[in-house]
């Protein structure tokens, strides 16, 4: 089950409100749906499921409808139409009373501007949603001071919100959210007002409580590297509507359109692409039981120098080369036990970045080895495949009358088909 459910959900302001519903549904632009009505279309359409335990951003330029979205999901603001169910309750169809439990004991928000209460202290400025609830005192220091030791703000409890760094500051309303003990984070813009490295910081120890507390989390942000260091999930809004939901991973490599492959451009994205998105299938693999005789087919056939070997549970072990492969032959020996090294070809796991295999892939002597979380090899990448990667991550550059670049040098397709492409294999490939 979600832990939150969107469908369907439209905010207009201004007059005629339902007329505007009705001319959008039909999926028209929003000037052209709405030309000539008193109305402004903020939020159109729009349909998710946030899953437990999942950080979902919503990301778009200014005016594109975050924050009012966002506000409809805890009740701040009623939709026009559509519907928000929250552990399947109907949210929309709330009295005040029940809305303001439901913000007190299940959704929590943490705003850019976070309003400390200067006269108080970080400790009580972080107990605030605990007082309000009416909790006794001891009860409510007890959990604002585990919060703020989530925040990294222990010590800091006793002194005024002036005292703090602006990234201190918003660590306490991250605390405040987190005092609560709500299961639904909604943070709207929380970071943008924070430098770039303090924000980053501050990025690293949400994913850090993330890890460990296992919050649903609705964040909010216009910034597309922001919303992909956090995002499980992201969905880009324009003009009102949600134009794609997916992983960072999908968003750039199959944007929906041209507006989210724009946006998406200038993303370094050796950083989100990982190493099982440009790993090849590993070819010439032997169990450590294989005999050196069919090692020595299996290096004819695919004319390698190198086998992958997997021992038992089909763990990576290492590698065999031909002179070891001879030398099992000559001496004899049954199987390839005693012969395998790991020291030829570096191993990284599935989700390590591209930007981080360029070293394991220049002290390879073979392609690295990709593995999977119980140590079995899932793919190889030899150089040439790192390098066409990322010459077609890397967006063509627009040509620049000042400055003329060369062009990226791109691998050339190589005229064979598939299977002879195989067999130049891998002396020739990392080479
Ligand atoms: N109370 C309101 N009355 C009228 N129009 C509003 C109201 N609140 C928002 N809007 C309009 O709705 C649209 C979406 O605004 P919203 O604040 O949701 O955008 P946003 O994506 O959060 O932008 P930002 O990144 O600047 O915070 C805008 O065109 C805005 O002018
Ligand atoms: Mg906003």
């Amino acid at each position: 089950m979600s832990a939150l459910a969107v469908k369907s959900l439209y905010k207009i302001f201004g007059n005629r409100a339902d007329e505007a519903v009705g001319r959008l549904a039909g999926g028209a632009p929003r000037a052209e749906a709405l030309a000539g009505l008193p109305a402004t279309a903020a939020v159109i359409d729009a349909t998710f499921e946030v899953r437990p335990g999942e950080i979902f951003v919503v990301m778009g330029l200014s005016g594109s409808g975050k924050s009012t979205l966002i506000r409809m999901l805890n009740g701040l603001l009623r939709p026009t139409a559509g519907s928000v169910r929250i552990d399947g309750v109907e949210v929309t169809s709330l009295k005040p009373a029940a809305l303001r439990k439901l913000r007190r004991d299940k959704v929590s928000m943490v705003f850019q501007h976070f309003a400390l209460m200067p006269h108080r202290t970080v400790l009580e400025n972080a107990g605030y949603a605990l007082e309000v609830a009416g909790l006794p005192k001891a009860q409510r220091r007890e959990r604002a001071m585990d919060a703020l030791r989530m925040v990294g703000l222990t010590e800091w409890a006793d002194k005024l919100p002036h005292d703090l760094s602006g990234g201190m500051r918003q660590r306490v309303g991250l605390a405040r959210a987190l005092a609560a003990g709500t299961d639904i984070l909604l943070m709207d813009e929380a970071f943008s007002a924070l430098d770039p490295l303090i924000r980053r910081e501050i990025q690293d120890q949400l994913l850090e409580l993330q890890a460990e507390l296992g919050k649903t989390i609705v964040f909010i942000t216009h910034d597309l590297n922001e919303a992909m260091r956090l995002g499980d999930r992201i969905a880009v809004m324009r003009d009102g509507r949600i134009v794609q939901i997916g992983t960072a991973e999908e968003i750039l490599t199959d944007p929906a359109n041209d507006y989210v492959a724009q946006f998406v451009a200038d993303v370094d994205r050796t950083r989100i692409l990982t190493a099982a998105s440009v790993m090849e299938k590993p070819h010439h693999v032997l169990d450590v039981n294989a005999g050196p005789r069919v090692t020595a087919r299996a290096l004819r056939e695919s004319q390698t120098s190198v086998v992958y070997v997997t021992g038992p549970g089909k763990r990576f072990l290492g590698t065999v080369t031909e002179d070891e492969v001879l030398r099992a032959l000559r001496e004899n020996r049954p199987n390839l036990d005693g012969y395998v090294s790991g020291e030829r070809v570096r191993t990284v796991t599935e989700e390590t970045a591209v930007a981080d295999l360029f070293a394991d892939c220049a002290e390879s002597q073979h392609p690295v080895a990709v593995l999977d979380d119980r140590d079995r090899l899932t793919g190889v990448i030899p150089r040439i495949t790192l390098l066409s990667a990322l010459a077609s991550a890397t967006p063509d550059e627009a040509p620049h009358a000042s400055a003329p670049h060369p062009p990226v040098p791109r691998p050339a397709e190589p005229a064979t088909g598939p299977a002879e492409a195989e067999l130049v294999g891998d002396k020739e490939k990392s080479a």
